[in-house]
């Protein structure tokens, strides 16, 4: 089997590497894992950046996402029970952010590329790389219980944190900067009426907790937990009860509970594989770089990557130009360490560290009131969290 560009991984990255590149007249397979189904069921991230809403709108994939999602203007930071509202389109020039889950955009991006007649390969695990550093490179993988084997010109490696695209480069090759953080996040959705208009951010003495949504009866919530904990500490009303004093506030709002329908634990890190590129193995997403869930830009990152990477692909493709693409890691670190910087000050800022520090604790709040009642403060959380604009190489 021949393509010209061989991802792996059908997740946001894959998935919308694939479309952008068959706009252009670039040929692509995906190979894929798990199945469609568990691909299209998994519950993660639910904040779109501008830009990637202007994006995946532009590109005919965002018809469904604007019917069905919700805009949002701003976020409110909640400490000392009192709520601060962050507006965003008055600080950053009329930018918002959008609330539509990441498993609906791969439904979208899936649904384009099959019709398209794209070749994404489900239960399909990618087991090796060869030859990165040649011009024809090869991804081993199983189908069926058969060992087959992709020739490409390039490798796009889309596979997530787990996946087997990092490794493939030789460890003397790059460098990894880690970062642990000594708390998880424990996640639920619930059947419930909205609680709040918009995110709220809370810092309170008990751990972070944050409201989100994901319909008028849909709503996602997270509250800080131990690193390691587990789903069967939780039992919904300790979930409800934690929820309730963490969130309380002075003005007698009311928390809207209702059946929870999902729980997970979420680990909290940061990492970052650099250069993002080995030899003709392109890394993006969550296979280059992972942040800490606070910032919400783990999947705004994914496809700002990919925008980069098709469109020196398809410079390549065209002209055989190859300084977009070697230009690529650098292009994409930029915007990475401002993510990862934007999302340690905001998990620094919103959790209780271990210890109970009291100087850190008034550092904090500190920090939140500053934010809260400074528009120089609180315009710089803005422009990030609807997203600096894309980067072109
Ligand atoms: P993934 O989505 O992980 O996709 C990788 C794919 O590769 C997977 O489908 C996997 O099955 C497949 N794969 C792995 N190994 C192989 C192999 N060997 N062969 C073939 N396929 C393989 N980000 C935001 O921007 N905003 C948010 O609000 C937000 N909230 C989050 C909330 C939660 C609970 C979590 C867990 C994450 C959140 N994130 C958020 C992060 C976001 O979900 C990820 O950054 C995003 O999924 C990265 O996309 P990706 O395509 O790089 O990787
Ligand atoms: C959501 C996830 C986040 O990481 C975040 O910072 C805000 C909202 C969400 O899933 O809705």
């Amino acid at each position: 089997m021949r393509t010209q560009v061989g991802i792996v991984g059908a997740g946001p990255a894959g998935l919308l590497l694939s479309h952008l590149l068959h706009l252009e007249g670039v040929e692509s397979v995906v190979l894929e894992s798990r199945s469609r189904e568990a691909v299209e069921q998994t519950i993660r991230a639910g904040v779109l950046e501008q830009g990637t809403v202007d994006l995946l709108t532009s590109v005919g994939v965002g018809d469904r996402m604007q019917r069905e999602g919700a805009v949002h203007h701003g976020i409110e930071l909640r400490f000392d029970g009192r709520g601060h509202r962050i507006d965003f389109p008055s600080l950053t020039g009329g930018r918002a952010i959008m609330l539509y889950a990441q498993h609906e955009v791969l439904k979208d991006l899936i649904k384009a590329r099959l019709e398209a007649g794209g070749d994404i390969r489900f239960e399909a695990p990618a087991v090796g790389l060869d030859d990165l550093d040649s011009d024809r490179p090869r991804v081993r993988f199983q189908q069926d219980g058969r060992d087959q084997e992709l020739e490409c010109d390039v490798v796009a490696g889309c596979d997530g944190s787990w996946g087997v695209c990092l490794p493939a480069i030789p460890a003397d090759r790059r460098t990894e900067y880690h970062r642990e953080y000594p708390f998880g996040w424990f996640g639920i959705l619930a059947e419930a009426p909205q609680s709040s208009k918009e995110i709220v951010y809370t810092y309170h003495e008990r751990g972070f907790a944050l409201v989100s949504t994901r319909s008028p009866t849909v709503q996602r919530l997270y509250f800080q937990c131990e690193p390691d904990d587990e789903v069967g500490n939780w039992p919904d009303e300790r979930i409800w009860a934690e929820l309730r004093a963490r969130l309380e506030t002075r003005d007698g709002w009311t928390l809207a509970e209702g059946p929870i329908f999902q729980k997970g634990v979420i680990t909290m890190r940061s990492v970052v594989c650099q250069p993002m590129q080995y030899g003709r193995l392109f890394l993006a997403g969550d296979a280059a770089h992972i942040v800490p869930a606070t910032g919400a830009k783990g999947l705004n990152l994914a496809v700002a990557d990919v925008v980069v990477l098709a469109r020196a692909l398809v410079e390549r493709d065209r002209s055989g130009r190859t300084d977009l693409l070697d230009a690529y890691s650098d292009t994409c670190l930029r915007r990475v360490w401002r993510a990862q910087h934007f999302s340690w000050w905001m998990t620094s800022m919103l959790h209780r560290f271990p210890g109970d520090d009291p100087f850190q604790h008034q550092l904090q709040l500190s920090q939140l009131r500053y934010v809260a009642s400074s528009p120089a403060a609180a315009a710089s959380l803005a422009e990030n969290y609807v997203g600096l604009p894309l980067e072109r190489p």
